[in-house]
């Protein structure tokens, strides 16, 4: 059940030169404190500020994180908060955040989480447990419509109709092991024996549903770049398409000193850059660390550089 930070070599030599005058470093996904253990140990004037949503996440890296001291703070939150946070602990503009997207390999483990389709367990796939929606709401309530958005959209399933349907009429479906029951039979027999396991994409769709995963990184990101000091680094390790086109996205809309629609004469927006790309395609893992950790195979690491405000500056 431990969990083995993904592309932590690559993350924490991006980070480096931000993290070798110390000050405050965010692991906004704290999960077992891989690369945040990793932050720590190599730049030792640094302060790590931890933060989850699972409280479990929390307390096992509280553990690990033990003999580092009072070099670290953990705090339990959505990291769509991420400005409030560091406003509340006063340790804002810091010098580097670090997003690593997704569930964690505990998460997905437990079966009492309810996130694995080869375990039984219930639905659930709440990474933050008092939240008020869980994966049985959405799988035994949601219209066919919403159920096939979702499976659609998230899981981008291409036999999201089929899978809704089917999961409709076979209401009230009790845990994860029927769902992936149901989800496999609705797919064509042709498709179900190629490619990964056939209720993955149903599951991905549920979970970013349950946890407003895309939400959650669209109000991250600008947070982030907005709480970070000129020099210091961005670092964002997604795992499906969905999250690495929204940060590819945030990040060239972020790099751009001028928003102004094409074939303007003078540019009269306000824009300016406010991040320097330093991945200019994103970083993936060596076929060592695949062969080692499977679940690393899809991780892209996009990073960025916070650039000082020029027209302020010249002001
Ligand atoms: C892939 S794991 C991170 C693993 C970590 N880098 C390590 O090396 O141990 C992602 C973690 O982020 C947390 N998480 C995901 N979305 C979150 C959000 N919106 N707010 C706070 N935590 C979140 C999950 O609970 C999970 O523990």
């Amino acid at each position: 059940m431990a969990h083995e930070p993904v592309l932590a070599g690559e993350v924490t030599d991006f980070l480096a030169p931000a993290l070798e005058e110390g000050g405050v470093f965010v692991d906004a996904t704290l999960g077992r404190a891989g690369h945040a253990k990793r932050i720590l140990e190599r730049a030792p004037a640094a302060f790590l500020v931890g933060i989850d949503r699972d409280p479990d996440a929390l307390e096992a890296s509280r553990a690990t994180l033990a003999p580092f001291g009072d070099r670290f703070v953990l705090v339990r939150d959505d990291f769509s908060n991420l400005a409030a946070v560091l406003e509340r602990l006063g340790v804002a503009p810091v010098r580097g955040v670090l997003l690593d997207l997704g569930v964690s390999s505990p998460q997905l483990d437990e079966p009492a989480r309810g996130f694995s389709f080869r375990n039984a367990g219930p639905l659930d796939m709440r990474m933050d447990p008092s939240a008020s929606l869980t994966a049985n709401e959405v799988v035994n309530t949601y219209a066919q419509h919403e159920l096939e958005r979702v499976i659609s959209r998230y899981g981008e399933e291409r036999f999201a109709r089929r899978i809704a349907r089917s999961i409709i009429s076979h209401r009230p479906i009790d845990d994860t092991e029927e769902l992936a029951e149901i989800v496999k039979e609705a797919i064509p027999a042709a498709t179900r024996r190629t490619g990964p396991h056939p209720a993955r994409r149903t599951f991905q769709g549920i979970r970013i549903e349950v946890n407003g995963e895309l939400e959650a990184l669209a109000r991250a990101l600008p947070a982030a770049v907005g709480s970070t000091q000129p020099g210091g680094r961005l670092a964002v390790i997604s795992y499906h398409s969905l999250e690495d086109r929204a940060v590819k996205r945030f990040f060239l809309d972020e790099a751009r000193d001028c928003v102004c629609p094409p074939g303007l004469p003078v540019c009269s927006c306000d824009a300016e850059a406010r991040i320097r790309i330093l991945t200019r395609k994103p970083v993936k893992p060596k076929d060592a660390e695949v062969e080692h950790n499977p679940r690393a195979k899809s991780a892209k690491l996009r990073v960025a550089e916070r650039l000082a405000t020029k027209r302020k500056a010249a002001a």
